[in-house]
C-alpha cells in the first residue's frame, strides 16, 4: 500500500483541465492506497484573494472532492490551514531551499510577470508544497504536467534534508497522466487551460451548465482544414478537443478520428460538448446536494484531525533532526 497526496488550490472553481489532469485520477487510488487530498488554501493566498470568495471556494472545492467520488471512508480530505504542521514544515523547507532554485521555477516566473507587487509567498510557495507532500511520507503525487518542476524540487529538498540532518523523508514519485496532463485553453490552444484566464471562454468550469459548455466548445479555435486529425503541432485546437473528447467518452483518439472522417467541425464539436456534459452533469448534481448538506463539515473536521495526527509526527521528527527542541530525548 502506497501513500498518495495531492492538492488543488481553491482560487476560483476547478476547470475541466484540473479535472482531466488531476482530480479524475484521485479516485482511482483510493481502493488500494492510503490517500490524502487537500484543499490548499494557503497556496491560494500567494496572490490576493477576496476573503469571502476564498472561504466559499474552500468549502466548494471540498464538496467537489466528494462529488467526483472521493470517499471519506477510504481517503482523508482536509483543508490545509486546519493542519498547522503544513506551514511549520513549510518554514523548514524554506530554510533549506535556495533563492536561486526558487527563482528558476517557471510558474513563479509566469505568475510574477506583469504583477506590480509580487509577494514573497509566490516565491516560497514550492517549499510549502514540498512540506505538504513530505509530511505524510508520500510515495506518489498525482498531478498535471505543470507541477512537474515543483515535484522535482520537492525530491531535491527531501534528499538535501535527509543528507544534512537525518534520513526521515520518503522521496516521492510524480504520476502525470499520459493523456490530458496539459489541457489547453479553448481560445488559445497553445496556452494551458487555467481558471485564472482573463477570457472565460477559454476554459470550461466544472460547474458550467450545458448551454455554456456547448457555446464555449462551439467557439473553440480550430483551423481551416476541416479535418478531425490529431496533430498537436499544426492543429493544436483540434488536438486539444480530441484529447478532451477521448478522456470524457472513453473512446480512443484513433476511434474518434475514424468516426469523424469526412465530417465537419460542427458535428465534431457537438460530439465533444455531449461527452463533456455527460462527464460533468452527474458530478454537478452530487456537488449541489453535498454543498447543502451538513455532512461536509463533519467530514472535514475528521479529515483535519486524522491528517494532523500523521503530520505532527513527521514534523516532530524534522524539528528534532534540526535541533528545534528544548529538552534532550531520553534514550
Ligand atoms: P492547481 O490548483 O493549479 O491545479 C490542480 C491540479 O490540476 C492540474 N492542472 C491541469 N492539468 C491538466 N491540464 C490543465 N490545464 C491543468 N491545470 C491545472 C495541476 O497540475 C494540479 O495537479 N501547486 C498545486 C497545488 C498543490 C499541490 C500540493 C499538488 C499544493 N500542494 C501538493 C500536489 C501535491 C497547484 O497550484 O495546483
Amino acid at each position: 500500500m502506497a501513500t498518495i497526496f495531492s492538492g488543488v488550490q481553491p482560487s476560483g472553481f476547478p476547470t475541466l483541465g484540473n479535472y482531466l489532469g488531476a482530480l479524475k485520477h484521485f479516485v482511482t487510488y483510493q481502493e488500494e492506497h492510503d490517500c490524502y487530498f487537500c484543499v490548499v488554501n494557503q497556496h491560494a493566498i500567494t496572490v490576493p484573494q477576496d476573503k469571502l470568495e476564498l472561504r466559499d471556494n474552500t468549502r466548494k472545492l471540498a464538496a467537489l472532492y466528494l462529488a467526483i467520488g472521493i470517499d471519506p471512508k477510504k481517503s482523508t480530505i482536509f483543508i490545509q490551514s486546519e493542519v498547522p504542521a503544513h506551514t511549520k514544515m513549510g518554514w523548514i523547507m524554506q530554510c533549506i531551499s535556495y533563492i536561486g532554485e526558487l527563482e528558476r521555477m517557471t510558474q513563479f516566473k509566469d505568475k510574477a510577470q506583469n504583477r506590480v507587487a509580487v509577494s514573497s509567498g509566490l516565491l516560497t510557495y514550492p517549499p510549502l508544497m514540498a512540506a505538504d507532500i513530505l509530511l505524510y511520507g508520500t510515495n506518489i503525487v498525482p498531478v498535471g504536467d505543470d507541477q512537474k518542476q515543483h515535484l522535482e524540487l520537492t525530491r531535491d529538498l527531501a534528499e538535501r534534508f535527509n543528507k544534512q540532518y537525518n534520513d526521515i523523508f520518503t522521496i516521492p514519485d510524480v504520476h502525470i497522466p499520459k493523456v490530458g496532463a496539459r489541457i489547453m485553453d479553448l481560445g488559445e490552444p497553445t496556452k494551458k487551460m487555467s481558471k485564472s484566464a482573463e477570457n472565460s471562454n477559454g476554459y470550461i468550469s466544472m460547474l458550467d451548465d450545458e448551454k455554456t459548455i456547448l457555446k464555449k466548445i462551439k467557439r473553440a479555435t480550430t483551423d481551416s482544414e476541416a479535418k478531425v486529425k490529431y496533430d498537436k503541432e499544426n492543429k493544436p485546437g483540434v488536438a486539444n478537443l480530441l484529447t478532451i473528447y477521448s478522456l470524457c467518452s472513453g473512446k480512443s483518439i484513433e476511434e474518434l478520428e475514424a468516426e469523424y472522417e469526412g465530417k465537419g467541425y460542427g458535428d465534431f464539436k457537438e460530439g465533444v460538448a455531449d461527452a463533456v456534459i455527460s462527464q460533468l452533469k452527474p458530478i454537478q448534481e452530487r456537488y449541489y446536494e453535498l454543498l447543502a448538506s451538513e455532512e461536509l463539515d463533519a467530514i472535514l473536521d475528521k479529515g483535519a484531525e486524522k491528517a494532523g495526527s500523521v503530520a505532527n509526527k513527521m514534523l516532530a521528527k524534522a524539528e528534532r533532526a534540526m535541533g528545534l527542541e528544548r529538552k534532550k530525548r531520553k534514550k
